[in-house]
């Protein structure tokens, strides 16, 4: 079908302006008067919407009364003229109903609840805001591949399902195809008798494969969809995710940290450079000051302290916890949130964890208590970045899965990499849903996915 997206007609609209024009959209809204009728037609390309001005005298008049009907799709030729109020409008020629649309047809308001809008998963395309949320999904995760691309990464594609659980707490979906009763008397018969003759899951991080593959070609990224059966029903938690997992060889904890806060700034800088229409609708409509929070990002030094002296700010803080603050126990989102948001006032770094909270993999201090690790926490959110310096000595991360209970026998291939030309190596793994969040204001994760699975909710 010969048209021309939206889009184009506002960006060239210099060219276009006093000549022909063929466009194709649905109807967001209309207004009817006696002589004139007004359509506001969008077509995902652009977050604004032409306006269709119908002189009523010029069409048949159950035509026009076809076309003003919102949520129905239309084809429109006419000719683009300047408008003092719209800016550009189409003065209509012609139009076709591509595709009617019924009055049980749910978006028939302006604005909607996002938790109305959870339950119509399949038409919230069609509203301003994921439209919105949806360009800038698609723009930033264009900006991962450029950053990566740029600086020498290969792209690798981990597998989905596997056999190992990378962080080791448990949280993995299995993956079967065994009927729910068998004849199976014990658990390793059972598994033996599933598809793959062993238990399987969906992965809840390409890391482990990640390094393997890195350890040949030096710097890799992951981007892909990565699982947690977590029942943390959280606005901050999905149970199917989208996580990018760089790692790179000869490169310590300090290094990786460097990587970490350049790329962040670098993608939000492509998407703040690439998607002015969405962000500023963000900046007025979800999250006031916005944009003001992404410049100061990019303009300052992201913080950097010790998790040991974040115990101590937050007990010296004066707040009052929900969870008290012990040196040992693991942040929680209030602590991380009060770091970031009120005492750093931006992203921050905290660095070298207690190991017995953190993951089998990380380096061991020389302390013997603290691991080579850090989490980027930035206001509003808490934790966005889970990252470490791997232990590469095959001794110390034997004694630590040992510790974990883990079955050495099960990760000799971890193990392997260990014994054969073993080198310093880090990465971290970003949560790219809770970077939509940072970089659009949106509170709740389950508005940044097409189809959000949480707890209790397919
Ligand atoms: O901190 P995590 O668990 O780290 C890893 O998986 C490492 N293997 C990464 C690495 O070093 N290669 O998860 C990384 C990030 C978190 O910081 C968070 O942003 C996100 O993944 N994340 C989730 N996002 C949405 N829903 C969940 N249930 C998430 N769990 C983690
Ligand atoms: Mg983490």
């Amino acid at each position: 079908m010969k048209h021309t997206d939206i889009k184009e007609l506002f960006a060239h609209a210099d060219e276009f302006v006093n000549g022909s024009v063929t466009v194709c959209g649905w109807v967001r809204t209309w207004r009817d008067s006696k002589s004139v009728a007004f359509i506001e037609l969008n077509d995902g390309t652009s977050l604004k919407n032409i306006q269709l001005v119908i002189e009523k005298g010029s069409l048949d008049e159950n035509e026009v009364k076809s076309a003003l009907v919102v949520g129905a799709a239309l084809q429109v030729d006419g000719v683009l003229l300047a408008s003092e109020r719209n800016g550009y409008e189409i003065g209509v020629r012609r139009l076709a109903v591509l595709g009617g649309c019924p009055q049980d047809y749910p978006l028939q308001k302006k604005h909607h609840t996002l938790e109305f809008l959870r339950t119509i998963p399949h038409l919230r395309p069609r509203t301003k805001y994921f439209e919105a949320v949806f360009a800038v999904r698609s723009r930033l995760a264009f900006a991962v591949h450029k950053y990566f691309q740029q600086h020498g990464y290969k792209y690798v594609h981990t597998p989905i399902i596997t056999g190992s659980d990378c962080e080791g707490a448990g949280e993995m979906f299995r993956v079967t195809t065994q009927p729910w009763k068998t004849d199976a008397k014990t658990e390793q018969e059972y598994y033996a008798g599933d598809f793959f003759g062993a238990k399987a899951g969906l992965t809840v991080s390409g890391q482990l494969e990640g390094e393997y593959s890195a350890l040949g070609l030096g710097r890799i990224y992951t981007f892909g969809p990565t699982f947690r059966a977590e029942h943390s029903n959280t606005t901050r938690h999905a149970a199917e995710f989208w996580q990018i997992e760089p790692e790179v060889c000869f490169c310590d904890l300090q290094d990786i940290i460097e990587i970490a806060e350049e790329f962040i700034k670098f993608i939000i800088k492509d998407v703040m450079d690439n998607c002015h229409d969405e962000l500023a609708y963000f900046d007025e409509r979800i999250e006031k000051g916005l944009l003001e929070k992404l410049e100061h990002v990019l303009s300052s030094d992201f913080g950097k302290i010790t998790y040991t002296e974040a115990v101590e700010v937050l007990k010296k803080s004066g707040k009052e916890f929900k969870y008290p603050v012990e040196w040992g126990s693991d942040l929680q989102t209030e602590h991380e949130r009060y770091l970031t948001e009120e005492y750093f006032k931006k992203p921050v770094f905290v660095t070298d964890y207690p190991a017995d909270i953190k993951a089998f993999y990380m380096k061991q201090n020389a302390d013997g208590k603290t691991v080579a690790a850090t989490d980027l926490l930035v206001p509003g959110i808490g934790e966005i970045i889970g990252c470490s310096e791997r232990e590469v000595d095959l001794e110390k991360l034997k004694t630590a899965m040992t510790k974990r209970g883990m079955p050495l026998e099960a990760y000799s291939e971890y193990l392997d990499t260990r014994k054969y030309g073993s080198v310093t190596h880090s990465g971290f793994g970003l949560g790219f849903e809770r970077m939509i969040m940072y970089i659009t204001g949106v509170q709740n994760i389950r508005d940044t996915l097409l189809y959000p699975r949480t707890v209790g909710s397919l």
